[in-house]
Formats: C-alpha cells, sequence, structure tokens
C-alpha cells in the first residue's frame, strides 16, 4: 500500500521520478510539497496566475470558495461583522486571538498615539498636482514613510515589527484622509485622540474649520463594518505582493506601499471603483440586458464589475453581509439610491444568466460596497482608498507571519522561456 501522503512522479520521457510529500494544514485541501521537483526531474512546474498553488503556510485566513466560508483567525466573519469592531479585528490578525479587556485598551491606546504624521509629509502634498488619484497619493506617501522610520527600524526584531504594524495602522486614515482634503481644497485635520478609530476618520476627511462635524453613528457603524469585512483575505494579489516585496527584506512601509499599489488594480480593490462608474454608465435597470449581454461577449472587453472571483465559487459571504448592509444603512441615512436598483436588477439577471451559472460567477466584496460608500459622502475615487486603510491589518499582519516563520526564503518563481535561442550579436553594418 502506497504512503497516502506521498504523491509519486514518474517523466516516462527521461524515466525520472520524484516522491513528493502531502502537507496538510488545519482546514482546506492538502498541497503536494514540490521542493524537490527540479532536483529529481528537471521540471519547474507552470501555474501563470497560481490558481493551484499555494505560496506558503499562514495561519491568519481561511478562505472555502466552494462553500463560501471566511475565517479570520478561524473566527467566521458573519460573527466578526456581527459582534466585533475594526480595531479588535485588527488586533485579532495580528495576535492570533481576541483580546481581553486590557489588552485591547493597550492596544487601542498606542493606536491613537502615533495618528499624526511628520509635520514635513504634509507638505508631500502639495507636489502633487490638484487631481492626482488618491490611490496615487496613497502609496507615495505611504512609501515615504520609509524615509521617516527607516534608521530606526530593524525588520528581525519583534518589537520594531509590532511598532510598525500600530504605525501603519494608526497613519494610514489620517493619510487617507490628506488625500482626501488636498484633492477638494480643503485644509488638513489633526487626528483627534478622543474619538474611536472610525469616528477619528471621518472628523479628518469631513470636519470644516467653519462648523464642528455632527458625527453619524450609522455612518460611523457601517465603515466600521466594511473595514473588519475588508481586513484580510488570504494570499490575494496585494498580500501576496507585500509578501513578496517582504521576503526580500524591504521595510514595512514599502511591503505595504506595494500591497497599495497592488490593490489599485480594477481585476482586484479598484474593482469597487469600476462597480460604481459601471453602475452609473448603465444608469437604469432597463440597460441590465444589453450589460449583461456585454458581459457575455467575448469579443467585448467589458466585465462585469464586482463580479466574480479567483477563490470564491459559490457568494462571496462578504457580499450577502454588504448587500443587507445597503437597504438598512441607505434606509437610516434616509439616502434613495437609484444605483441601488440598477445593481439589484444586475445581481437577479446574472444569477439567472447561464454564462455566469456555469462560470460560477457570483457578486463579490466590490459590488455593493461602493453603494454604501457613496451614501456615506464618500466620493468615488476614494473607494479604493478605503479598502486600502482596512487592508493594512491584514497586510502588516501577514509581513509580520513571514519575518517570524523560521527560514523564510526570498520569493523567486521561475519561467517558460519562450524567446530567441542562443544566436550571436550582429554588427550594425550586417543588419
Ligand atoms: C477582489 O483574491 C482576492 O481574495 C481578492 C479580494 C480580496 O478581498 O482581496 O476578494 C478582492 O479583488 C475581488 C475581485 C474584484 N474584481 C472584480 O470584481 C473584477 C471583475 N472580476 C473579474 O475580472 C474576475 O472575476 C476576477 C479577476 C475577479 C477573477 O479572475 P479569474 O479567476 O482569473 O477568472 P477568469 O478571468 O479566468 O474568468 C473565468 C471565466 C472567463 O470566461 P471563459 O474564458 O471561461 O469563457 O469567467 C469570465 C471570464 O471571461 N469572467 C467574467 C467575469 N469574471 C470572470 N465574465 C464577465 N464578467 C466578469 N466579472
Amino acid at each position: 500500500m502506497s504512503d497516502p501522503k506521498i504523491v509519486k512522479l514518474l517523466d516516462e520521457s527521461s524515466n525520472r521520478s520524484s516522491e513528493l510529500p502531502l502537507v496538510s494544514g488545519t482546514l482546506g485541501p492538502a498541497c503536494i510539497d514540490i521542493g524537490t521537483l527540479y532536483k529529481d526531474t528537471g521540471h519547474f512546474t507552470y501555474d501563470p496566475g497560481f490558481g493551484s498553488t499555494a505560496s506558503t503556510k499562514s495561519a491568519i485566513t481561511y478562505i472555502d470558495g466552494d462553500k463560501g466560508v471566511l475565517l479570520y483567525r478561524g473566527y467566521p466573519i458573519e460573527q466578526l461583522a456581527e459582534n466585533s469592531s475594526f480595531l479588535e479585528v485588527a488586533y485579532l490578525l495580528l495576535n492570533g486571538e481576541l483580546p481581553k479587556p486590557a489588552e485591547f485598551a493597550s492596544f487601542e491606546h498606542d493606536v491613537s498615539h502615533h495618528t499624526m504624521m511628520h509635520e514635513s509629509l504634509k507638505n508631500f502634498f502639495q507636489g502633487f498636482h490638484h487631481d492626482a488619484h488618491p490611490m496615487a497619493m496613497l502609496a507615495a506617501a505611504v512609501a515615504s514613510l520609509s524615509a521617516f522610520y527607516h534608521d530606526d527600524l530593524s525588520v528581525d526584531d519583534p518589537a520594531d515589527r509590532k511598532l510598525a504594524a500600530i504605525r501603519l495602522i494608526a497613519k494610514m486614515p489620517t493619510i487617507a484622509a490628506a488625500c482626501y482634503r488636498y484633492s477638494v481644497g480643503w485644509p488638513l485635520r489633526y487626528p483627534r485622540n478622543n474619538l474611536e478609530y472610525v469616528d477619528r476618520f471621518l472628523h479628518m476627511m469631513f470636519e470644516v474649520p467653519s462648523e464642528p462635524l455632527q458625527m453619524n453613528p450609522v455612518a460611523a457603524k457601517a465603515l466600521d463594518l466594511l473595514f473588519i469585512l475588508h481586513a484580510d483575505h488570504e494570499q490575494n494579489a496585494s498580500t501576496s505582493t507585500v509578501r513578496l516585496v517582504g521576503s526580500t527584506g524591504a521595510n514595512p512601509y514599502a511591503s505595504i506601499a506595494a500591497g497599495i499599489t497592488a490593490l489599485w488594480g480594477p481585476a482586484h480593490g479598484g474593482a469597487n471603483e469600476a462597480v460604481l462608474k459601471q453602475l452609473e454608465e448603465i444608469g437604469t435597470p432597463d440597460n441590465v440586458e444589453s450589460a449583461i449581454l456585454r458581459a457575455k461577449d467575448k469579443n467585448d472587453s467589458f466585465r462585469l464589475m464586482g463580479f466574480g472571483h479567483r477563490v470564491y465559487k459559490n457568494f462571496d459571504p462578504r457580499a450577502k453581509i454588504i448587500r443587507e448592509m445597503c437597504h438598512k444603512v441607505l434606509a437610516e441615512l434616509g439616502v434613495n439610491d437609484p444605483l441601488l436598483d440598477v445593481a439589484m436588477k444586475l445581481e437577479e439577471a446574472a444569477l439567472k444568466d447561464d454564462y455566469f451559472v456555469e462560470r460560477k460567477l457570483y457578486p463579490n466584496v466590490d459590488f455593493y460596497s461602493g453603494i454604501i460608500y457613496k451614501a456615506l459622502g464618500i466620493p468615488t475615487e476614494m473607494f479604493t482608498v478605503m479598502f486600502a486603510i482596512a487592508r493594512t491589518s491584514g497586510w502588516i499582519a501577514h509581513w509580520i507571519e513571514q519575518h517570524e516563520t523560521p527560514g523564510s526564503r526570498i520569493g523567486r518563481p521561475r519561467q517558460v522561456y519562450t524567446g530567441a535561442d542562443v544566436r550571436d550579436y550582429v554588427p550594425t553594418a550586417r543588419r
């Protein structure tokens, strides 16, 4: 009886074989450890897009795409959405356990006392064109944090890594709000440490010199919940980017800045901005059918933004929660947004259409979130910035996990070379 923990591979063309161990985790499919494959057989594996490839072990987040399951450190996203707060979830992602009251109080104090950015960083924004995209400003400003902290930071020191995590989680809202206020020509606002995390962010975003901001508990609760839902998501493109950059020994600010730029793409976090622009382009429920036809047309690059997912082949559990939130938050805010009707009609039509059903294309986290952000008064170009604020907690948790894992190596994939065979240089006169 062959060992069930071994996969035997035979290359009949060379008669070379390899015995590859299976690696299993707490949940999910076992993985074939191919570390010795090239030495044993002279072959690489080929998996562009990494659809069948696990890049690391991780204890932070688990996704079951077929069942639509999402766990942060083992806790179902539905339970965290119902009972937790974003800052508590950030603590959980970083530390692996829900905080005891004293632990949370200490974490909240640390975050609240690292919210300010260096005064000279404010000058940074003056260099941007007035209509610079806030994601461009956010990526640049976060990368520039390296210039402020590079000298006193060792990626090998756990205390330095923890401090970097606190600084990033604390400063992202301050920098994000600065990006927005610069784009609308308002003076920047200092963080108010007496406010809770999301209230502090909303205050920095919307408080104007001429009158005090009326805090809105419905808006704060909705944004806190959206931050919980966007906090982490296993080895997605931006998290994998943070890990790859982190594997070189780059400082955490540079690593997170790389994650921000990866998130910006419309196939990833940039989809929430693209969804709203698409809903506005569709305009009314009557135009939904033609949008569905375009999305199915292989000759048309048009895709239904906010639909489909590499892992979820069932409903994205976050989309379910956000869809329910949409109705509740818009009703509580007294907002009637016709785009919600367009979104609902689009979802209904797609989920009945064979093209989407056969490909298991469901609404993902980005499909409804923009409708809520819009109701909160957040401009469309800031939607992916919201995503980045939340995902910073996941990114930095993965960056720390990677540095805490003994034997971590620099990420360096190979390739299938399809270029020219070896050839001699041709002098100019003979070309
Ligand atoms: C996020 O990875 C994560 O966890 C990401 C994320 C996170 O929290 O970090 O969940 C956040 O990025 C969510 C995804 C946001 N992106 C979008 O909503 C953009 C629209 N979606 C697609 O571009 C696409 O679905 C992806 C990028 C999300 C997934 O791409 P895949 O896995 O490479 O799927 P694919 O392109 O191979 O599509 C499979 C088939 C293709 O058709 P066929 O070639 O088989 O005929 O489905 C089609 C695609 O053309 N398809 C779509 C579609 N998505 C896939 N057709 C129309 N509209 C779509 N949205």
